[in-house]
């Protein structure tokens, strides 16, 4: 299930990652989900979320979408693409006050010709209620917008990753041991819980980078309230959630995340970000070094893209490193 207006391309590739096993010096077998690769305005693991939010806006005869996030939102700039391929227009609500230079994400926002509305709070709930405000302003002025949480972490918007394992079931023999993947609203890991069910094998680590502080709650909930959307059995897994690999917070940048980065560019040629994928791969080395991830078992890594935000950052440390 792809939506009415086809916003994602899939299934995406799963790839193995042997040279990066053998660089790691590990027995465990490691892959990698390509959600980098779903396509829409350079891809990222949103496109799956609005290609189910852009229908549901389509069938309530929005004329507008509305989201928001951090000026370097990947969230924003994948609705803002959304929106315009449904011939839609998009309201961003951005954290803090206007930048003077608009790069990466900012940038992409801009040629998408999304309206931006900086200058409300720049944390997780200041973004919620800016979006709230946001929508509220839109209807008042006669407008019919559509709303859609950060991250798209909406009940739809998670159930998209119920049925991103659905894909994966049709990939892979069988389930596998772990999936490794960021957790910035956790609706990603929430939807491949609610996909994964009530007797699958698979641990979900989920790495948080410090986008939300009630990511332990959060998760659970939305994984029964897309389980439910999708008249599915209620998942039993247990939540895990790597609070240890946010580094300075979110979107600082941290020497593990750098290394991580670094591996995965000169090991495998593919090219992680520095705000999410980052730090899930570094969790990732973390469990497979502390052996919490055996070498008996298959880790799938879930790409998330995010790539735009590598050219909105300084990199001395990646010129100077190993
Ligand atoms: C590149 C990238 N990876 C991972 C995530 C985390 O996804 P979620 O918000 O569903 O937890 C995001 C969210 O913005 C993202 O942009």
């Amino acid at each position: 299930m792809n939506g009415r207006a086809d916003l994602a391309i899939l299934p995406t590739p799963v790839q193995r990652l042997d040279r990066l096993a053998e660089h790691l010096e590990t027995q465990t077998t490691l892959l990698v989900k390509r959600d980098d690769l779903t396509g829409l305005a350079l891809g990222g693991n949103k496109a799956r979320k609005l290609a189910l939010l852009a229908e549901d806006a389509i069938t309530h005869g929005a004329d507008c979408l509305v989201t928001g996030g951090g000026p370097q939102s990947n969230h924003a700039r994948i609705t803002a693409a959304a929106a315009r391929r449904i011939g839609l227009e998009c309201h961003l609500a951005l954290g803090g006050p206007p930048r003077d230079v608009h790069d990466g994400n900012l940038l992409l926002d801009e040629l998408l010709g999304a309206h931006l509305h900086f200058g409300g709070a720049d944390d997780y709930y200041g973004i919620e209620a800016a979006i709230d405000e946001l929508a509220t302003r839109l209807r008042e002025q006669g407008r019919a917008p559509y709303a859609i949480p950060v991250g798209g972490a909406s009940t739809i918007g998670v159930a998209a990753y119920a049925l991103a394992i659905d894909e994966l079931r049709e990939q892979l023999d069988r389930d596998p041991d772990w999936i490794v993947v960021a957790d910035g609203s956790g609706g990603t890991h929430a939807g491949l819980l609610a996909g994964l069910g009530e007797d699958s094998p698979t641990r979900v680590l989920g790495v948080d980078v410090g986008t939300r502080p009630d990511l332990d709650e959060r998760v659970p909930e939305l994984a029964l309230a897309a389980s439910q959307y999708l008249g599915r059995a209620a998942p039993n897994a247990t939540v895990d959630v790597d609070h240890r690999h946010i580094g300075g917070g979110y979107g600082e940048l941290s020497d593990a995340c750098l290394n991580a980065m670094r591996i995965f560019a000169r090991i495998e040629g593919l090219i992680l970000d520095p705000v999410y994928s980052g730090k899930a791969a570094a969790a990732m080395f973390t469990a497979l070094r502390d052996g919490r991830i055996g070498p008996d078992d298959t880790v799938v890594f879930w790409a998330t893209g995010g790539s735009p935000a590598l050219f909105a950052h300084r990199y001395e440390a990646v010129i100077s490193g190993p």
